[in-house]
């Protein structure tokens, strides 16, 4: 059976020892297995139960990334990151192809808790289609506006990587990119490093990147290509040990073992007039 469906999640599974397990809060991908082997970083502390976004794997960030700067801006009173992450999704559909696996979840405004959607009521639709190939993890959105009036949203992929250990990690092809660097107050700056390391905080937007796909590479030369298609922005996010250490859902060690790629367009809104569909996503392979 590719798909095993229990209360709060869904298990979608090749037959192949690769497996990716979705809980329908947030659609969060919680677990991707290749080959045996776990992809992702999911916190020891993580919160399961529906009370708040799960910490790891791969949350949702709809419509609104961090906290709106513009206090003007429709999004403005959503909390961080918006909504998308702290609603119960619905699994529409699993298809079991040829050499692939997918399943289909959606979100519409009759599911997003009402003191949330009521800060931002504007009428949409939310696929979220993840599938799983055996060397590969697919995660796209679509965003339709089933309203009359025209939104701006932003959207981002927040994936936590599971990795052997921060002090090997290498990041590459980010090079030449302008980045707003949150660590500094927001200040723009222009990457020149071919290769990023991390030995301190990051967190950082890479604005409109030219690389079709970022590669995160762990001491041992394997790691994840990430690979962005129809998505704009890349955030690299380690909040290291002292912010590490006021997370309650994150253990006081965990940031040694994860890092944040996240891709999503956040450093402009998307403007979508009624009627109109925004798809994006990544593509995860293993290198
Ligand atoms: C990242 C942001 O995407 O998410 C960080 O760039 C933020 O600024 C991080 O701290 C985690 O956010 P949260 O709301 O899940 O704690």
């Amino acid at each position: 059976m590719p798909f095993q469906k229990s209360d709060d999640k869904v298990i979608i599974q090749d037959g192949n020892e690769n497996s990716v397990e979705v809980y329908f809060y947030g659609a969060t991908v919680t677990s991707w297995i290749t080959a045996g082997k776990e992809r992702l970083f999911l916190s020891k502390n993580a919160i399961l139960n529906g009370t708040k976004a799960i910490r790891g794997g791969i949350p949702l960030v709809f419509p609104q990334f961090g906290k709106a700067e513009d206090s003007d801006a429709p999004t403005a009173a959503l909390p961080q990151h918006g909504f998308a992450r702290n609603s119960k999704w619905e699994f529409l559909e699993g298809k079991d192809g040829d050499n692939e696996v997918t399943g289909i979840f959606g979100l519409s405004p009759s599911s997003v808790p009402t003191e949330l959607y009521q800060k931002w009521p504007f009428p949409f639709k939310l696929l979220y289609t993840v599938t799983l190939r055996p060397q590969s993890l697919s995660t796209f959105i679509s965003v339709k506006n089933e309203g009359s009036e025209a939104f701006d949203f932003h959207t981002l992929l927040h994936t936590y990587f599971s990795i052997p250990d921060i002090s090997t990690l290498k990041i590459h092809n980010l090079a030449n990119n302008v980045f707003i660097d949150k660590v500094a107050n927001g200040a723009r700056d222009t990457e020149t490093r071919e290769v990023i390391t991390v030995n301190g905080e990051v967190d950082r937007v890479y604005e409109d990147v030219n690389a079709e796909a970022v590669l995160v590479q762990y001491g041992d030369g394997s790691g994840i290509r990430v690979k962005r298609i129809g998505v704009k922005d890349v955030v690299v996010w380690n909040q290291w040990e002292a912010k590490a250490a006021a997370m309650s859902d994150f253990g006081d060690d965990e940031y040694k073992e994860m890092i944040c790629v996240e891709l999503g367009n956040v450093s402009k809104y998307v403007h979508l007039a009624p009627g109109e569909t925004w798809e994006g996503g990544q593509e995860l392979s293993v290198i």
